[in-house]
């Protein structure tokens, strides 16, 4: 123990981090040997790079961007979408076809003590989690088309215990539980504007989800590649938890990809407005991508076609399909990490806990659909918001519970009518 905190101190004060170990002596013996582990893990020279990337603003003028074309699924001739859908339902009956969850969020924003996944949605007489209507859209599938479709769950740290807990509760909704898998994703150190780790307020370093693009390597990294190979899994599609209306198994999606071969599809529905909080499809110097809500500028997301149109108004809904092929090569690199100011606790280096009320530090996430551009191109298939996107973001107001709920019932009643 004593060789490998000299060791940890000899790297901290290499890179100048000394304070993570300013809560060190408190901690009991286990938690010591934790924190030094997790120190031990950091890659003090990414965080170093991490940093100075905070310093300059991302623009997009070196980068040649343009409009994406799609499908729109209203267009398609009978005789296409028969076409498309009987490759797709190929794939799916043989147990080609595979879903993922990513789930790593907690339900801060909803106000959602638990996983995100756990969370009740109100879809009529009574309240189901969002877990709860997923697994029932995967299992309406597994029956259509007599098939297993085995279904995978992306969970965090923070919430992995409490995600299993609640499917073994569940049974895994009958499903078996050798259909159900579980991988838990990667968190990075938060750093404050000076590019100092910060400590948590139990002393060990503050760390965070690393955003759903860190999803291939731990995909790599937890041996789901693998397990998914060795089922003779072909196809995978990714999707957020709190979309309700995703519609996870979708030969439509599948049989456009393969008949045009592509190694990846995405879905998009119409914007609503130029300030709707989604990313949008498009093109970056030729190679499909999508620019985040956050980083798009007035100009580009007020921009219009000849007939009126948002130019960039293909909204990316986070369900998207990729080949096995592709999960595998974009597995082996990292994907570049953009940073988000947060209010982050904290102590500090008098040992005295902070509770900021200003945003104080950085977090670090990878999106997946900077995995876009690493293919040479992908199908879009645009597709009605009413059928398939619904999601539960904010405790009120727009994609809020109440809205979801609402796109959920109205579906359904339209789909027995
Ligand atoms: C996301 C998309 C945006 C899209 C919108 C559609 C990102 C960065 N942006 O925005 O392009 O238009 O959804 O609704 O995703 N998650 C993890 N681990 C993480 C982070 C997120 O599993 O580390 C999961 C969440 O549980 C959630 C989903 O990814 O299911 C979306 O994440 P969120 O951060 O809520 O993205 P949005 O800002 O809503």
């Amino acid at each position: 123990m004593d060789e490998k905190y000299e060791k940890v101190k000899k790297i901290l004060k290499k890179y100048n981090q000394e304070q993570l170990l300013i809560w060190y002596d408190k901690l009991i013996e286990q938690k010591k040997e934790e924190l030094l582990d997790q120190i031990l893990k950091i890659d003090f020279e990414q965080m170093e790079e991490l940093y100075n990337q905070t310093k300059g603003k991302k623009d997009f003028k070196d980068c040649k961007v343009e409009p994406l074309s799609y499908i729109d699924k209203q267009k398609l001739s009978k005789e296409e979408r028969e076409k498309y859908e009987k490759e797709g339902i190929q794939v799916i009956k043989e147990g080609k076809y595979a879903v993922v969850t990513m789930a790593g969020g907690q339900g801060t924003r909803l106000g959602h003590n638990g996983p995100k996944g756990t969370f009740e949605l109100e879809v009529g007489e009574e309240k189901k989690p969002l877990f709860t209507l997923l697994a029932k859209t995967v299992k309406e599938a597994t029956k259509k088309y007599d098939a297993v479709i085995p279904w995978y769950i992306m969970t965090s740290k923070e919430n992995n215990y409490k995600t299993i807990e609640f499917f073994k509760r569940h049974n895994y909704f009958e499903m078996g539980e050798e259909n159900v898998k579980f991988f838990i994703q990667n968190e990075l150190p938060m750093i404050d504007t000076k590019g100092k780790i910060l400590v948590d307020e139990k002393g060990m370093v503050k760390e965070a989800a690393d955003g759903h693009g860190g999803i291939f390597e731990a995909m790599r990294k937890e041996g789901i590649i693998e397990e998914m190979k060795q089922r003779g899994i072909e196809w995978v599609f990714i999707a957020g938890v709190d979309n309700v209306l995703a519609k996870m198994v979708d030969p439509l999606l599948t049989g456009i990809a393969i008949d045009k071969n592509y190694l990846a599809a995405g879905k998009s529905v119409v914007k609503n407005n130029p300030k709707e909080r989604v990313g949008v499809f498009c093109k970056k110097n030729n190679k499909p991508s999508v620019i985040e809500y956050t980083e798009i500028t007035d100009e580009m997301a007020e921009k219009v076609d000849e007939d009126g149109e948002l130019l960039y108004g293909e909204s990316h809904i986070l369900c998207n399909l990729f080949n096995i092929k592709a999960i595998e090569e974009i597995g082996k690199n990292k994907l570049p990490y953009h940073s988000a100011f947060k209010k982050a606790k904290y102590i500090d280096k008098n040992g005295v806990i902070v509770v900021p009320t200003e945003p104080n530090a950085y977090k670090f996430e990878a999106f997946i659909f900077d995995a876009f551009e690493k293919l040479n191109d992908m199908a879009i298939l645009r597709v009605k918001r009413e059928e398939e996107f619904a999601p539960v973001k904010n405790a009120e107001g727009v994609d809020s519970p109440e809205t979801a709920s609402k796109l959920y019932k109205d579906y359904i009643k339209n789909k027995n009518k």
